[in-house]
């Protein structure tokens, strides 16, 4: 771990050390907020700093309203916290972890380092979802909150370091609890993993480096992970991620990884990311101003990565395949050029027209050898693709393109349960016509600014085999934050993790 972040406890009694004790309130229609059992014995011990502050204040107990009082009268924490929880009746999953997050967030600004929070029993269970689902959810909000890539800060000055150290959730029982969030904190170890891979920069993180870190990391797991190198990929005829990738010093890896937590001999399902791990859109040059960013084109197998880790480490019971087709695209003598025509290891040939789609050229290799190689009956692939994803969705959905309706709307409901949604986008014969060639079998753009994301999945359904059921991810709108959202501090975001592991949880075990 490249990065920090807070320590998340279960107790059945309050954190004696706590700087910062956190209370509940909801909203109650005509009477305004309305204080939860926690919050009503705490305002008897600090003689009504509770009440007094709640009706001094604008506050109504709404859903992740929060409210500061310093310094109150007899308890030892510095600060108390009354969170509002709006309408009880109206709280599912997602609504307890935005009020996580934001709790965590506001804790930070309070300075609190050791925070203790009184769980509103009573008003989880008048909710949508059981009360240990609750506190859960709540926990991973705030846990996901506080992840923070610091490493390579480091003149900080301590007073603009988080503070928050360790949350602790006071409940009923902690043992029960502790078992409903034990699932969830893994899921959240696979998105801070991603989470780093995504935020680290590109001097670090190449095709050899990365490919290392994955198997460092996953093989304890007990995933098998095979990493080839540009001498196997060339053997096995991957001409094109290869040309991808001539133009740097670092040259390409794929690496395979298998996970078996499903029945013995059931077909696997699998994950295909690009890793792009820094896209200068080789001959075809990007603009200057803003090519930092595309240190994060390698965010599709980061979040493989990622959730190959929460899977495995959360025991899932399915077949899972992760492969990542990892290459930096660079302009130089060596670079393939606009007018080549690569060979792909599929046998299809395709005219280069542009070097900066070079995505779908990474992604059809890595597709083809999954499928080869390990059978799986569907396939999700997800990329940084296309720039024209952002001009359709901007930033709060991914694009998703299938050609399984079943499997499109499976990966639409999963995305929604776990708020990393994804927009279900047409897929049609004229886009695939478009990328139709004189010279080749197909090239690699259009030509035209029309329809730029699905013309990308038409090229990458062109390797997929009759018969395999397929959804193809757009994530360049989304895999990086430009603001802080719930659970995701400004950066890399990990979308995806997310929405695949609760895929895999819906459909596969
Ligand atoms: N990595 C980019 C897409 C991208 C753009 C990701 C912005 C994140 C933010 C991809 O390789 C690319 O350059 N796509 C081109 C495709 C075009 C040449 C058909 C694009 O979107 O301009
Ligand atoms: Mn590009
Ligand atoms: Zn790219």
């Amino acid at each position: 771990m490249t990065s920090t972040s807070a320590k998340i406890l279960f107790d059945q009694k309050p954190a004696k050390n706590a700087d910062t004790r956190v209370v509940f309130a909801i909203e109650d229609g005509k009477h305004g907020a309305k204080l939860t059992a926690g919050a009503r014995d705490l305002d008897a011990k600090t003689k009504g700093a509770i009440k007094r502050a709640v009706a001094a204040a604008d506050f109504t107990g709404k859903k992740a309203q929060m409210l500061a009082i310093p310094g109150p009268e007899g308890i030892s924490a510095k600060h108390i916290i009354v969170a509002g929880l709006g309408k009880p009746s109206d709280l599912g999953t997602l609504c307890f972890e935005k009020i996580g997050s934001t709790l965590a967030a506001q804790l930070n600004t309070r300075k609190s380092a050791v925070a203790d929070v009184s769980f509103p029993e009573e008003e989880a269970k008048a909710s949508k979802i059981s009360a240990d689902a609750a506190a859960a959810h709540l926990a991973l909000g705030a846990l996901l909150n506080t992840y923070r890539f610091d490493k390579y800060l480091t003149k900080e000055p301590k007073d603009k370091k988080p503070t928050l150290k360790s949350v602790q959730l006071t409940v009923k029982d902690a043992a029960k609890t502790r078992k409903a969030f034990s699932g969830a904190q893994k899921i959240a170890e696979g998105a801070f993993l991603t989470r780093d891979l995504v935020s680290e920069v590109p001097n670090v993180l190449y095709p050899e480096s990365f490919a290392a870190i994955i198997k460092k990391e996953l093989a304890p797991l007990g995933i098998e992970v095979k990493i080839l190198t540009d001498k196997d990929m060339k053997k096995l005829g991957m001409g094109a991620i290869l040309a991808v990738g001539q133009g740097s010093a670092r040259l390409p890896r794929l690496v395979s990884m298998e996970y078996k937590g499903g029945k013995k001999g059931q077909r696997p399902v699998a994950f295909v990311g690009k890793g792009v791990t820094f896209d200068t859109g080789g001959i075809s040059l990007k603009p200057g101003p803003g090519m930092e960013e595309m240190k994060w084109d390698m965010a599709g197998a980061g979040t493989v990565v990622g959730l190959m880790k929460a899977l495995a480490s959360r025991g899932a019971k399915a077949n899972v395949i992760g492969i990542v087709g990892l290459a930096e695209n660079m302009p130089s003598g060596n670079a393939y050029r606009p007018g080549d025509i690569v060979t792909s290891m599929s046998g299809q040939t395709i005219e280069v027209h542009n070097t900066d789609a070079e995505g779908r050229l990474v992604l059809c290799d890595a597709l083809w050898y999954v499928q080869q190689k390990f059978k799986p009956t569907h396939i999700v692939d997800l990329a940084t693709l296309t720039g024209a994803v952002i001009i359709a969705l901007g930033h709060e959905y991914a694009g998703l393109f299938s050609n399984d309706d079943a499997l499109a709307w499976d990966l639409v409901s999963a995305g929604r349960e776990t708020g990393e949604p994804a927009w279900y986008m047409p897929m049609n014969d004229a886009w695939d016509k478009a990328i139709d060639s004189p010279a080749a079998d197909m090239k690699n753009i259009s030509g035209g600014r029309d329809a730029g994301s699905a013309i990308g999945a038409h090229f990458l359904k062109r390797f997929i085999q009759d018969g395999v059921k397929w959804a193809h991810l757009d994530i360049a709108g989304v895999a990086w934050s430009s603001k802080d959202r719930t659970g995701v501090p400004k950066g890399a975001s990990s979308f995806g993790v997310r929405l695949l592991d609760r895929y895999v949880a819906n459909n596969w075990e």
